[in-house]
């Protein structure tokens, strides 16, 4: 119900008291002001002129704009991962809720990702790629930033090495041994590609330091923290599984099988922009990258992916 006109005003009137401004200026302020509009609340001319080419090829306008896609509803993501992590009276009824967002976005994801892939024309992709070099996918953040709000950086540690880690380890060390490494660190040598240089000068920092600070209050940590009557809730359970299945299963799984069908033809596999040995590297079952470790059983984890594939 609307509230009484008078009612308002006071209110208004006590708001700017309280913050020591004049209220009769901020009164012609508001009759002064334009209305909204959707264009200028929605910033569209901006967002639709973010799309910028580099080929005439008119199918780059497909990948640009579905990796701007991808880039929105990550953020949409971690914006409802926030939430829950930096709840100080979480229950298992608002996580549920949030965590229910956050897979409907990353189902988005992996459902559409024929857009991707039947969606551009191969023969066009495979010119206007060379422009894209040496930037590659590998190097969003969005995804590294969902993930370390997801759980200890342990679980995200390269799978060959998380049972010989060393003692006393930080989280700096953590990085050097996380899975993507293997994308571009030859570990004989220690050397890493342009790839993984540029990426991580351009944001290990702000991982570091996102890692720190939600070290303890990751969606892993904040679910392990819950009295055992609210963590115990199968919905909730399922919600968690169902979140490590399509953010670690099924998205990996359907960017793979893009990937393939625009760098593989049967005969060859062409390198990728980014240069690292993608067929092995971008495989779940390889990564075996599990947010919520407790929830599975140890086959489950054993066999993680190939179910799927
Ligand atoms: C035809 C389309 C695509 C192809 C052929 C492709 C190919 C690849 C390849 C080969 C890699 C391995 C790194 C490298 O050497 O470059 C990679 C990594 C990656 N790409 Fe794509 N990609 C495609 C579309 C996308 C889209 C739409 C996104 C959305 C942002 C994306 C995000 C990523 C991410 C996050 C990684 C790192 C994955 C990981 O570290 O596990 N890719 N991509």
């Amino acid at each position: 119900m609307m509230e009484n006109i008078d009612n308002l005003q006071e209110k208004i009137k006590e708001k700017y008291k309280s913050l020591n401004l004049d209220v009769e200026a901020m009164y012609k302020g508001l009759l002064h002001a334009k209305p909204i509009t959707y264009w200028d609340y929605i910033e569209v001319e901006s967002l639709l002129s973010l799309q910028k080419p580099r080929t005439d090829f008119p199918d780059e306008m497909v990948f640009i704009m579905y990796h701007q896609v991808t880039e929105l509803l990550l953020k949409m993501m971690t914006h409802e991962m926030k939430q829950v992590c930096d709840n100080d009276s979480l229950t298992a009824d608002f996580f549920i809720n949030k965590l229910g967002r956050m897979n409907r976005y990353i189902q988005m994801l992996a459902n559409s990702f024929d857009v991707m892939r039947l969606g551009m024309d191969p023969n066009q992709y495979n010119e206007f790629r060379f422009t894209l070099t040496p930037a590659s996918g590998f190097q969003c953040a969005s995804f590294r930033f969902a993930e370390i709000y997801s759980t200890d950086l342990e679980n995200l540690a390269d799978s060959r090495l998380k049972n010989n880690l060393a003692d006393n380890y930080d989280i700096p060390y953590l990085f050097e041994n996380i899975y993507w490494q293997a994308a571009g660190k030859d570990y004989k040598t220690g050397k890493k590609s342009y790839l993984l240089t540029q990426f991580e000068a351009k944001y290990l920092k702000q991982f570091i330091e996102l890692a720190e600070e939600y070290k303890t209050k990751n969606l892993w940590q904040k679910y392990i923290s819950l009295p055992e009557n609210e963590k115990n809730k199968p919905e909730l359970i399922q919600a968690m599984k169902e979140l490590d299945i399509e953010f670690n299963i099924k998205w990996p799984l359907v960017h793979l099988r893009a990937a393939e069908q625009y760098l593989d033809n049967g005969s060859k596999v062409i390198e990728a922009t980014g240069g690292s040995e993608w067929k092995k590297y971008l495989h779940p079952m390889y990564q075996k990258r599990v947010f919520f470790p407790g929830l599975w059983s140890k086959e489950e984890m054993d066999n993680w992916a190939k179910e799927y594939q």
